[in-house]
């Protein structure tokens, strides 16, 4: 039996080169791997702890799925779903929150950020967050959860919380672990590179659209932020903008930082930006242009969404049926 992976990306805006370096590109290596089975979700139940208008959120669900297939997740391969297509999801999350404290989710550092910043709808969901989370990954029995570090902690709950479980009803769950992937990692805002490059900062110059048109890539690329002294070396602590371009750009044609710095000696800055850009360019345009071919085709789309959902469906029911037995409901 291959080892299961599963990890999720919410429906909330359109992601960014930085979540493709970051995540995306790195579950597109693990199918090409080929030794995991690999679930991958649209986690559309987390995206309702921030209000939004519904026709926002449906549009963004077929976004979100439409670019995972568009950046190369073989639906036939990797099982890729709809996180409310599968209402397993929603029945253990409620049944894990009676195996997780209160101490313990008034700890997670991204209850504390986020309910700050959105301080008028502090609801119950926004707390209860990474129970969801903990269900989506227990319910699988998967053994690597893929994450950027921000997620981190809340594997470690989701671990904390099936030790917790099967401590008392016997091993009824997998432990996961969280799988921080070897290369890739944080691409920083191209305004502020002290910052993460994040999908929903309201400065427009700073991110990296996956939906980018050409031009504008280019234009962002050549805007980008960096130092005065102009030479192509990476030393992101005292040149952070030029070392996260670099990064972008060693991601993306599959150079090292060591032939980057002498592919660029004595020639800086104006020569350096625009390669940038057009490596960038050349790795998102195809899937950009697949990805609107796919949205032109909603029926499509939602053959794919079905065909995931049920297997998705098939391997959740099995887990539900140990966690039932395992707490005592009654079975008919
Ligand atoms: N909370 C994750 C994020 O915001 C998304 C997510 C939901 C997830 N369920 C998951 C990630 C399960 C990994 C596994 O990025």
């Amino acid at each position: 039996m291959k080892k299961r992976i599963l990890s999720g990306v919410q429906s909330s805006g359109t992601p960014t080169l930085g979540n493709y370096l970051g995540a995306f590109k790195n579950w597109v290596d693990l199918q090409n791997e080929g030794v995991y089975d690999c679930l991958y979700c649209v986690v559309d139940l987390h995206a309702i702890t921030v209000r939004r208008p519904p026709e926002e959120l449906r549009r963004q669900t077929y976004e979100m799925y439409a670019l995972l297939l568009a950046i190369g997740l073989d639906p036939k391969v990797n099982t890729l779903f709809v996180q409310s297509h599968v209402p397993a999801h929603a029945e253990l999350s409620w049944i894990l929150n009676c195996y997780t404290m209160y101490g313990e989710l008034s700890r997670m550092t991204q209850f504390k950020d986020k309910s700050a910043r959105h301080a008028g709808n502090v609801n119950a969901g926004l707390f209860t967050y990474p129970v969801l989370m903990a269900a989506d990954i227990l319910l699988y029995q998967a053994h690597l959860v893929p994450v950027g570090g921000d997620q981190k902690q809340h594997v470690e709950l989701s671990r904390d919380v099936a030790i917790r479980f099967n401590g008392i009803y016997g091993e009824v769950f997998t432990l996961p672990e969280p799988y921080i992937p070897p290369v890739g990692g944080r691409i920083m805002s191209l305004q502020d590179p002290t910052r993460k490059m994040d999908k929903s900062d309201p400065n427009p110059s700073a991110k990296i659209l996956l939906t980018e048109s050409d031009d504008s890539i280019l234009k962002k690329c050549k805007r980008a932020v960096t130092d005065s002294d102009s030479q192509v070396r990476y030393d992101p602590a005292t040149k952070p903008g030029v070392s996260n371009l670099m990064a972008i750009y060693a991601l993306a044609t599959g150079k090292t930082i060591p032939e980057i710095e002498n592919e660029f000696s004595g020639l800086g800055y104006g020569a350096f930006k625009p390669a940038v850009g057009q490596a960038v360019v050349a790795l998102l345009s195809p899937a950009r242009r697949e990805y609107e071919r796919l949205m032109a085709d909603i029926g499509y789309l939602e053959s794919v969404m079905r065909d995931g959902r049920d297997r998705a469906a098939a391997a959740a029911a099995a887990t539900m049926e140990k966690v039932r037995n395992a707490i005592g409901f009654v079975s008919l």
